[in-house]
């Protein structure tokens, strides 16, 4: 009997020394495998006489269940131990602070739409997105530009290839497209803001194939052009960060609204250099109106229940005045030097408390 004590300690100092789950299988296997130890002992059983054989198979039983047993706790603790070591090694002290030498800068284009979001989500307006490859009826059709409509024209649309049922995507010429999808998706009110790109076929010192706008839209059942003007002057104060600056709403056209409003702001451009705010020019910045009750039923709305305003901004404009950057297609160039002196610091994201532009 006392070699099965031996073994039995013999086999559990082993599984106790195994440093690795690769050492304990070892172990495992001379004790426990087809032709381990325990293993061998057992078959050993048949030769003994009945009596004999219960006793020892019981002790070889025991000594069997307590090796299983050591096992799986070895396993256990080894296993433990090793995710200890990996969230050890891989652990990150989020307390410290930003490395002040980081590499790269958040675009103009990204910092203008991020101050443009922060600005209207202060005042209650959440995101909205559409796709830049859009269909007739989204980007002209239900915006009240029938086909043959001249306001077509004016687009200078980048058509995709016909479709089999004669039809043609296109890249979207402007955001106003997201209104459609808004308000034929969710139901009044509605309070959007949508920034993203846009494409017309042109290109000159102040026009690039590709450039972005933002878009607004809010409908509800009382809101008038007064809330329209509102809105637009805190943002305009807000967005170029002083107060008072001349705005004027002048009549125009779109066929989405009615009115329609171009907004300008006061500027000065004394000895070539421009500044915003109380001067002898205007600067055109954006397009507004009142939606146009078309586009309402267009989107299933009845004009006598909603009514609100939309307006669209270009993005590159609005970054150019703010920021003093000269010329538009330098946005574009992908120049790291432009970026370095025009770009902003990753980290200091904007917000209307905390400061929009630093
Ligand atoms: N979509 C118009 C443009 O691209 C701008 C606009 C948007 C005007 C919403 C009025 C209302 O010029």
């Amino acid at each position: 009997m006392d070699n099965l004590e031996s073994l039995r300690d013999e086999m559990l100092a082993a599984v106790n020394a195994a440093a690795s789950l690769a050492d304990l299988d070892e172990v495992r296997v001379a004790a426990l495998g087809k032709k381990g130890r325990v293993t061998g002992l057992m078959k050993e059983l048949g030769g003994l006489d009945p009596d004999a054989r219960r006793a020892r198979g019981q002790a070889l039983n025991v000594v069997k269940d307590e090796l299983a047993a050591a096992l799986d706790a070895r396993r256990q603790s080894l296993e433990d131990a090793a995710l200890e070591a990996q969230l050890a090694a891989e652990s990150l002290d989020v307390t410290l602070p930003a490395r002040p030498d980081a590499q790269g800068m958040i675009h103009p284009i990204s910092q203008t739409m991020d101050e443009v979001t922060a600005i209207f989500a202060q005042m209650g307006f959440t995101v909205a997105e559409g796709p830049e490859i859009e269909d007739d009826f989204h980007n002209f059709t239900a915006l009240n530009i029938p086909p043959e409509h001249p306001a077509r024209q004016m687009h200078d649309t980048f058509y995709l290839p016909e479709q089999a049922d004669g039809s043609r995507y296109v890249l979207r010429t402007h955001t106003s497209p997201v209104q459609i999808r808004t308000m034929v998706g969710q139901k009044p009110p509605i309070r959007i803001v949508a920034p993203g790109r846009t494409y017309r076929c042109d290109s000159d010192m102040t026009h690039t194939p590709m450039f972005h706008q933002i878009e607004g839209l809010v409908i509800d059942k009382t809101t008038n052009f007064g809330h329209l003007k509102g809105c637009l002057i805190e943002f305009i104060e807000t967005y170029f960060e002083v107060s008072n600056v001349p705005v004027r709403f002048r009549p125009s056209f779109f066929p989405f609204t009615e009115p329609s409003a171009e907004v300008d702001i006061g500027c000065s451009r004394k000895g070539g250099e421009l500044h915003i705010g109380a001067g002898a020019d205007w600067l055109e910045i954006l397009g507004c109106g009142m939606v146009h009750p078309n586009v309402l039923i267009a989107c299933g709305l009845d004009p006598a229940e909603y009514q609100g305003f939309a307006f669209g901004m270009g993005i590159e404009r609005i970054a150019m005045l703010k920021y003093g950057i000269p010329d538009l297609r330098t946005f574009f160039d992908a120049d790291l030097r432009w970026l370095r002196h025009y770009g902003f610091v990753p980290l200091d994201l904007p917000t209307v408390t905390g400061g929009l532009s630093r």
